[in-house]
């Protein structure tokens, strides 16, 4: 079985629905709490064992180019202050050189054009793909969950959550078949079904491993839900020839690509740090109490 060397974060979306935070700023670069989120996905990746990241970019996305590269200035500037903590955390986080690559995918087609985009530079081997609006938390990464499961059963492997059955109309949905290791085989995959025809409430969490022959199916793949060219709907073809598995996610995945799910990140990733817990508990506390008050009060 091949190794996953490399992986695909497309960071192309335009990002609307955190209008006007994005209109000049890609929304991979939106903090959570002090590290963009999409710091978390290369993290992701690298502790999962991922040699290489393809970065499917788009126009106005050259500022996340910039921020994994080095920055001289700012080292000699941290240096000759003496901010030896920033220094070794901003060390930390650059990838070796050679480790990234960034493609751009020319017009928003769909998340199936903006992996097909990754292709030349995936070649013949499988890889992971993870979406950065997704931020794992809590745990082990998802990413190294599923390749644990990719060990044993080879194929392609993506991992689930549970969602609300009413909302199967906002991810790909999966229906579940024979239990195999700690996850399942998957039977169907429909992109954003009514809950009425939806095979489960597994959605697809944004974290996959796939076999190359998914490019060949990218490339003639008929647009789908919203006009756009679905992955889900060429994993579809896939599945007529591979076996697909799922595997539940054990963390949790907050969606920053929603303002909800971006501010519970916030909230959930300040209470796990050491530094921030206590004032952000005590502040949480207060905030709760006083909505309390005024609920009562009306
Ligand atoms: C994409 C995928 C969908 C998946 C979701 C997870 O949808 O097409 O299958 O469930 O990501 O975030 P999008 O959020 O791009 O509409």
């Amino acid at each position: 079985m091949k190794k996953i060397r490399k992986a695909v974060i497309p960071v192309a979306g335009l990002g609307t629905r955190f209008l006007p935070a994005t209109k000049s700023m890609p929304k991979e670069m939106l903090p959570v709490v002090d590290r963009p989120v999409v710091q978390y996905a290369v993290d992701e990746a690298f502790e999962a064992g991922i040699e290489h990241i393809v970065f499917v970019t788009g126009r106005n996305k050259a500022v996340i180019e910039d921020y994994f590269d080095l920055h001289p200035e700012l080292i000699g500037t941290l240096e000759q202050t003496g901010k030896k903590t920033q220094l070794e955390a901003l060390e930390s986080m650059l990838p070796v050189a050679g480790a990234t690559s960034f493609i751009r995918q020319q017009s928003p087609q769909g998340l199936g054009h903006a992996v097909w985009c990754a292709r030349e530079v995936i070649g013949n081997e499988p890889f992971a793909l993870l979406l950065p609006d997704m931020v794992s938390f809590g745990g082990r990464g998802c990413l190294a969950e599923i390749t644990d499961l990719y060990a044993q059963t080879g194929g392609n492997v993506i991992a689930v959550e549970r969602c609300e059955p009413s909302e199967t109309n906002k991810y790909g949905i999966v229906g579940r078949g024979a239990d195999i290791g700690g996850g399942f085989e998957v039977t169907a995959m429909v992109e954003k079904p009514a809950p009425a025809n939806a095979p489960s409430n597994f959605y697809i969490n944004g974290r996959y491993i796939l076999q190359p022959e998914i490019f060949q199916l990218l490339g003639n793949q008929q647009r789908g839900a919203g006009g756009e060219i679905q992955l889900t709907d060429a994993m579809v073809r896939l599945s007529k020839d591979q076996p697909f598995f799922a595997q539940p996610f054990k963390g949790r995945m907050f969606d920053c690509g929603s303002k909800e799910g971006f501010i519970q990140a916030n909230i959930a990733f300040a209470l796990a740090r050491d530094d921030m817990k206590g004032p952000v508990f005590e502040m949480l506390q207060e905030f709760v109490q006083s909505h309390e008050r005024q609920e009562e009060a009306a």
